[in-house]
């Protein structure tokens, strides 16, 4: 794990300097109540509020989701997890979760942003059987072959792979349709897939369309799909009940929860 100071408000960080729009990790460390956010980013957020108003509770319940997948998933005897789009550490992060029920757990924690992993491994100090690698989804034969992957995780044995409001900032046009498969490929039968994903259906379209427009302008495009879309991406696994379901319907376990859901889950098991 490294030490290196970590960027403030006031203070460019690693990428920062580089790239002036507001970055989607730290917008939505903002929507969850983070200090890890920049000026640019807060008002980029502070636009997708006054357009969805409940969007952090709609984060919370993200992260509740998350929560549970993972819990669920420990349960059921996985011990490797591979949290792709991680994004800063917050409350209930996965190793804490994991490592509370099966302490002998190992995490990686990917994400592209270096700004995001900067964080994340100063946050996480030197937790133990986890490690923050910088990569690319849409480059998933690197981020295999990494070698803090490699050495984390056991390949021949079941993996938890996360792809948590991660994949609709990947448009069609760079394949995140391969890119889950490969990754899907590179997984053992008892592999699981952790997914949730945004969607505009039964959004009004106005709306829909001004948020998308101020994501326009930040590090990554918004690509929300359709039930049916997201559907596609469970190609090979067979979905746990309830199946694909609003976020906050997704085996509730009555931890208190706002329940605003923006999007689907769902948890896969590879065939
Ligand atoms: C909305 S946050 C989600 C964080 C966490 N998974 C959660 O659900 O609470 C999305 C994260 O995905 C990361 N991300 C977006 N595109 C990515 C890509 N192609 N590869 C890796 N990370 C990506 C962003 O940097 C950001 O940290």
């Amino acid at each position: 794990m490294t030490s290196e100071p970590l960027p403030t408000a006031t203070t460019p960080g690693p990428g920062a300097a580089a790239d002036s729009r507001p970055n989607v990790a730290r917008m939505y460390d903002y929507y969850l109540g983070g200090c890890h956010n920049f000026a640019i980013d807060r008002a980029a957020a502070r636009q997708v509020l006054e357009i969805f108003p409940d969007t952090g509770v709609a984060a919370q319940t993200n992260r509740a989701f998350l929560r549970r997948a993972v819990r669920h998933a420990v349960e059921q005897g996985v011990r490797q997890f591979l949290d792709i789009g991680a994004g800063l550490p917050t409350q209930g992060n996965v190793h804490e979760v994991v490592q509370s029920i099966a302490p002998d757990s190992r995490v990686v924690y990917v994400d592209y942003d270096e700004v995001a992993v900067a964080y994340a491994r100063q946050l996480l100090g030197d937790a133990a059987r986890t490690v923050v690698v910088e990569g690319d989804l849409r480059r998933p034969d690197e981020l295999l072959a990494h070698p803090d992957v490699t050495a984390s995780i056991d390949f021949t044995r079941p993996v938890a792979v996360l792809l948590v409001a991660v994949l609709h900032f990947v448009p069609d046009a760079e394949d995140p349709y391969a890119a889950v498969a490969r990754l899907r490929d590179a997984t053992v039968p008892g592999s699981r897939l952790l997914l949730s994903h945004l969607t505009l259906d039964g959004a009004p379209p106005l709306p829909a369309q001004q948020g998308r427009a101020v994501y326009q302008q930040s590090t990554a495009p918004l690509v929300p799909r359709t039930r049916a879309d997201i559907l596609r991406f469970f190609d090979g696994y067979e979905l746990v009940e309830p199946g694909l379901a609003w976020l906050a319907d997704w085996r509730p376990d009555g931890e208190p929860q706002a329940g605003v859901s923006h999007g689907f889950g769902g948890v896969g098991v590879r065939r």
